[in-house]
């Protein structure tokens, strides 16, 4: 490798304190005399008080709440406006740990990069002009629309070996591409981070992940996580790290090992990494950040940034890369997997036309170099023979060092040159940001490089089917418009009768001319001051943003026994359930900062069990139905507190904490559920809504719209009883009455915040 460094960076708010992280693990390892995985000892190495958390004789993974100090925050434009929301009313003067913005959910795409920023930027004024303004008083970096995807450009920028970095997206850890721990979050989460509270996260235990063989041909990385996922399916990897390690991680570029981390979310990990390898640090050379490099080889000569001889995982998985073949996962959810050679087959067995309507790449997930001149390899080949895409083929890049770079090294002009449409760097079509004109309301098939496909995701039509795939695969079967197709094995039939076989791709992991930096405007000053001055700016009458009204406790002063008051059940959710069905995107995104405003849309795309019909709730006091959101708005007007009877891994998907505040803001105080995705239950804590687990999981059938729930033994919980649990007394319409027994999570702390009402609330008592 011989890259041209075009550039270098100020790495001094960059670089991990690798010395200080060290020191703390030595501490550590006084109590957990064993050896520990990578994952173990970056996590560790950032808890605040290793006396406290490791000093007991109990487990650790799987078991403990460890109070930890992340290093770094980042939040991406549409939900960065709660959080900065929530932030303010901590009334602090800068955030406690580097943070950074970036403009990237909010644009829309149409037509093309140029014309869709600009239109994207006039339709989000306001929003931008709240967020810069809270940037500028509160010290932080601001990355203006059109500068990237947010997880790219933390890997290009500020992801390092052995770091801890929350953000407020749920593909955070992408950046666990180079070797760190970044995990998604919720904006609550989030301004603990900002504010110098410890953030608290149950340790994760940690599913050990062996590669051995090497990738060819046409399989990449992306094929390796579908075809893990299809292994673990969506909920494999809930509450839990995946740890990569074996001889198979080095052969794998840096960018490859990030789209791994990235769609580690899709199996609920709770994050994923590797160990430090020479890729990582050719990358962090690549993009100007010698110096990161550097104290990261000094910290990996000391052990740091690798597991130790024999640590132990909970589950070890084996995967031979040389046996992976490309994989295509969908429709409609992650881990349907199907390997290319069975994909043919399996449409004709589902009884599906075989066409495709639209191919698309790039996103945070696939839009590398290696990525982006392996799909320009292909449509060389094409080109040479006379070929176009069949159907329409757009591509995200994922930031503008990456656009500018391709645009350099003509790959922008090589995919337009075979029909290609570049859009903005940003997230366009992978967060249901598609204007699309065709297909409205029909059965289609669209394959997308990007990393998620819950139904009407990407171009709000719950009719168009969605698989993943790689952007190599995408681009070949843009090619041929066939699902069918194999381009291992298959050939196209040209005009003369001809028939064309790609060989397969083979792209550049890293620019040999260097990465150029493009359009300097949309880059942060480096290390931003806090201007107290600034005055942030909300618009009057806004219908975008709105300042946040603290909830109010469930609890009274008066209360004594603190169980929750007498709730309703609003209604019982059937199936999957995750934070799109809770909150959907799209359309509503544009009102992420105003809370009245997007919870217009709660659970719109919910079944209920009562019926099966989607968007429908009784109101059995009144013997009639209505929307889901207006039922709760009734129960919210006649101050009724409500729950909700929820199926497994409720809230699965993403890091979205409107899931949790909008049934919070219309009177919810306890969810029961089969089983919670990680994040979405934290999220359902920080909001002051109990979060409980039912031991039985038939008794979900039991509880219907309109039965009287009550908390028996919250308040022995409260007060650390040993042996306390919570039941909860069912009284149906009928009269009939009944307990269930439910398990719980929340932790000391996390008690604090439901008696409080909300996480905000109890922090902001304990800064004044
Ligand atoms: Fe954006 Fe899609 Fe990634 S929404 S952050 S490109 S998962």
């Amino acid at each position: 490798f011989a890259t041209h460094v075009s550039y270098e960076k100020d790495c001094s708010s960059i670089t991990p304190p690798y010395e200080k992280l060290l020191q703390n693990l030595e501490n550590v390892r006084k109590y957990l005399n064993r050896p520990l995985t990578l994952a173990e000892k970056i996590l560790y190495s950032h808890v605040v008080d290793p006396d406290s958390s490791f000093s007991g004789s109990g487990r650790i993974r799987g078991d403990a709440y460890l109070q930890l100090h992340p290093e770094r925050v980042a939040m991406q434009d549409a939900s960065a406006q709660m959080a900065l929301l929530q932030f303010m009313s901590a009334s602090l003067v800068q955030c406690a740990v580097p943070t950074s913005i970036h403009c990237d959910h909010l644009i829309q795409a149409f037509d093309g990069a140029d014309s869709d920023l600009k239109r994207s930027v006039v339709t989000n004024q306001e929003v931008f002009d709240f967020l810069q303004s809270a940037a500028q008083k509160y010290g932080i970096e601001f990355w203006r629309p059109g500068s990237g995807i947010i997880h790219q450009i933390v890997l290009e920028n500020y992801a390092a070996p052995g770091m801890l970095m929350l953000g407020t997206d749920s593909h955070t850890p992408n950046a666990g591409g180079l070797g760190m721990l970044a995990i998604g979050v919720g904006g609550a989460d989030a301004v603990d981070a900002m504010t110098g509270t410890p953030w608290e996260l149950k340790a994760p235990n940690i599913i050990g992940v062996h590669l051995t063989g090497k990738l060819s041909g046409w399989t990449t990385p992306k094929d390796l996580i579908l075809h893990l996922a299809g292994k673990l399916t969506v909920r494999g990897g809930t509450g839990s790290i995946l740890e990569y390690f074996g001889p198979g991680v080095a052969s794998q570029s840096c960018t490859g090992l990030a789209t791994i981390a990235n769609m580690g979310a899709e199996v609920g990990a709770t994050t994923s990494t590797f160990p430090y390898s020479s890729n990582m640090r050719d990358y962090l050379k690549a993009t100007g950040r010698s110096a990161v490099a550097d104290a990261a080889d000094k910290a990996a000569i000391q052990g740091f940034l690798i597991a130790d001889k024999g640590a132990e995982y909970d589950e070890v998985i084996e995967i031979n890369l040389s046996d992976l073949e490309p994989t295509i996962n969908g429709p409609f959810t992650p881990d349907l997997a199907t390997p290319v050679s069975q994909f043919g087959k399996f449409i004709q067995e589902q009884g599906w036309q075989d066409e495709i309507s639209a191919g698309l790449i790039g996103s945070c997930t696939n839009s590398s170099y290696e990525d982006m001149t392996s799909v320009a390899d292909l449509a060389k080949q094409a080109k040479a023979v006379g070929l176009t895409t069949k159907v329409p083929f757009l591509c995200t890049p994922g930031s503008e060092q990456i656009r500018a770079t391709m645009e350099r090294d003509n790959v922008i002009s090589t995919l337009e040159g075979v029909g290609a449409l570049v859009l903005a760097n940003a997230c366009g079509p992978c967060i249901g940001q598609w204007n699309r004109t065709d297909k409205k309301g029909e059965d289609n098939a669209i394959l997308t490089s990007f990393n998620r496909n819950f139904k009407s995701r990407n171009d709000g039509n719950s009719k168009t089917m969605n698989f993943l795939a790689s952007p190599t695969i995408v681009t070949a079967m843009a090619f041929s418009g066939k699902l069918s197709f194999n381009p291992l094995t298959d050939s196209i039939t040209l005009p003369s009768g001809d028939m064309f076989k790609f060989t397969p791709p083979s792209g550049q992991d890293l620019p040999t001319n260097g990465f150029t930096v493009g359009d300097k405007s949309y880059y942060p000053a480096p290390t931003p001051v806090p201007q107290p001055e600034v005055e942030v700016v909300i618009k009057k009458n806004s219908q975008r943003l709105e300042a946040l009204e603290p909830f109010r406790s469930h609890f009274s002063d008066a209360d004594q026994d603190l169980e929750l008051p007498i709730m309703k059940v609003l209604l019982r959710v059937r199936g999957k359930c995750t934070t799109d069905h809770i909150s959907a995107a799209g359309p509503w995104l544009k009102y992420k900062g105003h809370l009245t405003n997007i919870s217009e849309n709660l659970l719109i795309t919910a079944t209920n069990d009562e019926g099966g019909e989607m968007n429908v709730a009784f109101d059995r006091d009144t013997n009639t139905s209505g929307t889901i959101p207006e039922i709760a708005k009734r129960f919210r007007d006649r101050e009724q507190p409500w729950a909700l009877i929820v199926d497994d891994n409720y809230g699965e998907g993403s890091a979205r904490e409107h899931a949790a505040l909008q049934p919070r803001f219309y009177g919810c105080a306890m969810i029961l559920a089969r089983s919670f995705a990680r994040i979405h239950e934290t999220n359902l804590k920080k909001q002051g809504i109990l979060p409980l687990w039912l031991v039985d999981k038939d008794d979900y059938s039991r509880i219907g719209s309109g039965d009287t729930l009550e908390t028996i033994g919250l308040s022995d919980v409260f007060a650390d009883k040993p042996g306390s649990c919570i039941v909860v007394k069912v009284t149906k319409r009928d009269g009939t009455v009944f307990e269930i027994p439910t398990k719980h999570t929340m932790s000391l702390d996390q008690l604090k915040w439901l008696k409080a009402g909300s996480a905000l609330n109890h922090i902001r008592s304990t800064k004044i």
